[in-house]
């Protein structure tokens, strides 16, 4: 069977995504191009509404397929089929399979028996109590990503519930993996030549609070991570600033291969719409977090997640986000307008801000980290570093090949080299030359590599 995968969302469908391709391939299937699958397959996210809706009309395209192949069928997983469920079933005939976040599992056998004509529409939408491991497909169908670089998840769900969120509600609750499981992955992917992973969660500081985790806190987690042969870079992410401990912060400034970057999100400047949003920290906890934080390691790039338009957010409410932002001075962030979700316990707030001032709001926000995410590139300008090649720039010219590469804290770094190929994975002394508006441009350092 030919199939074809769309994912949106975070990072964790990301890598849902590559896993089900890699259990799929494992059975003899092939991905194929959206003109040519046979099987279509979405992998959702509902955090807002916009890519929720994208998910309606991706089906609407997917069924045009039919003309080419009656025997054309979509499967809906991830965070919008936990949500809308069986209500896929009557809104598109050609949905014949929706799975949820720990349905997964079980999606690869689900879809051969429908594509053998064993079944005809399956549901797997139970949440489970304890992380289910998953099928390792076999070692001659786990290629080695060229890329060198692998995600690994430590936990399943969020206990959270942060009053705008759905992610509690379609990822279930939270499920630490068993370490050994954790680090075993890690091992196996290391020695087969993986430099860099990154360790996923929704909220990995929050590992091991639950049973699964065996007692090992996210601290020592990293740490036996950390200390295996032939691993480069360690990454980890999201973590929630009430949840990160004192010993992950130090780690920071002791563990050689953990990458100087950290994902924070603040999501809002202002204690009184954290207070609402049930985030369970202040500006001053905040504050206090990200000055430890840039004590263990002072070159540590912080970036954000940021919410406007909250609720019964204020104008003064958003100039303390806007202050936050210039304080903590982010490299990045990703913000976004508050959006009602199914469920959640801000429905019910008010007032709402109307969507023509959140639109205001969101366009200034994004303004003011602009201009500090080129103040902080620019600084970096002379620096030598290191960057973990990634594959081909997409702006290529007439000269040497331009290589995009990552430097530790993962920004990324495009690079002229006289390879055309072959460098994939590779680690590249450079120094920075110039500051782009969201990158940085290397040259090759004169060192002995
Ligand atoms: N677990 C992660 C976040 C997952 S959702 C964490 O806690 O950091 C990713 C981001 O989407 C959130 O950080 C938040 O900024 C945004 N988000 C979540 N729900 C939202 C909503 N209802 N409206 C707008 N943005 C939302
Ligand atoms: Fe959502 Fe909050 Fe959980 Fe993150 S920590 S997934 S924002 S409920
Ligand atoms: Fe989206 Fe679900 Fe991830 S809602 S952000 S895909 S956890």
């Amino acid at each position: 069977m030919k199939f074809h995968i769309t994912t949106f969302g975070c990072q964790m469908n990301v890598h849902d995504s590559e896993w089900l391709a890699r259990a799929l391939e494992a059975r003899g299937w092939e991905p194929a191009g959206e003109d040519e699958a046979q099987v279509y397959i979405l992998n959702t996210c509902s955090v807002r509404d916009k890519p929720e809706q994208k998910v309606y009309s991706e089906l609407g395209r997917v069924a045009a397929h039919l003309r080419r192949d009656p025997a054309v069928f979509a499967a809906v997983g991830g965070c919008v089929a936990q949500q809308v469920g069986r209500g896929f079933f009557d809104r598109f005939p050609h949905v014949r399979l929706v799975f949820g976040s720990d349905g997964i599992a079980g999606a690869p056998g689900a879809l051969e028996r429908i594509a053998q004509g064993r079944d005809d529409r399956v549901a797997l939408l139970d949440f489970v109590n304890i992380y289910e491991e998953r099928e390792r497909p076999n070692e001659r169908t786990v290629a080695v990503p060229e890329t060198r670089q692998a995600f690994v998840n430590i936990m399943q769900g969020c206990d959270n519930f942060c009053a705008y969120c759905i992610v509690p509600y379609t990822r279930g609750r939270q499920k630490s993996r068993h370490p050994d499981a954790v680090v075993e992955e890690c091992r196996a992917l290391a020695a087969s030549g993986v430099r860099e992973i990154t360790l996923l969660g929704q909220n990995v500081n929050s590992f091991g609070l639950d049973k699964g985790g065996a007692g090992v806190s996210f601290a020592d987690l990293l740490r036996r991570v950390a200390a295996i042969d032939g691993l480069d870079r360690l990454r980890f992410t999201t973590s929630h600033p009430k949840d990160i401990a004192p010993e992950v912060i130090a780690a920071f400034g002791e563990l050689p291969n953990l990458c100087p970057s950290l994902h924070l999100p603040l999501q809002s400047g202002s204690d009184a719409v954290l207070k609402a949003m049930r985030r369970r920290y202040d500006r001053t906890r905040y504050l206090s977090i990200v000055d430890a934080l840039k004590a263990a390691r002072p070159d540590i790039a912080l970036t954000t997640d940021l919410i406007v338009g909250f609720p019964g957010e204020t104008e003064a409410d958003f100039r303390d986000t806007l202050e936050m932002v210039e304080r903590v001075g982010y490299e990045s962030s990703f913000s976004f307008k508050y959006s009602d979700r199914p469920g959640v316990a801000a429905v019910n707030m008010e007032p709402k801000v109307a969507p023509e001032e959140a639109g205001e709001r969101l366009a200034r926000l994004q303004s003011l980290q602009n201009s500090i995410t080129r103040k902080c590139l620019k600084k970096l300008e002379g620096v030598r570093t290191d960057a973990f090649i990634e594959g081909l720039s997409r702006m290529q010219d007439d000269g040497p090949t331009w290589w995009k590469g990552r430097d530790p804290a993962g920004r990324i770094v495009n690079v002229p080299l006289a390879e055309g190929d072959g460098l994939m994975g590779m680690m590249i002394p450079v120094s920075i030359v110039e500051a782009k508006k969201h990158s940085l441009v290397g040259e090759k350092a004169g060192s002995p590599w």
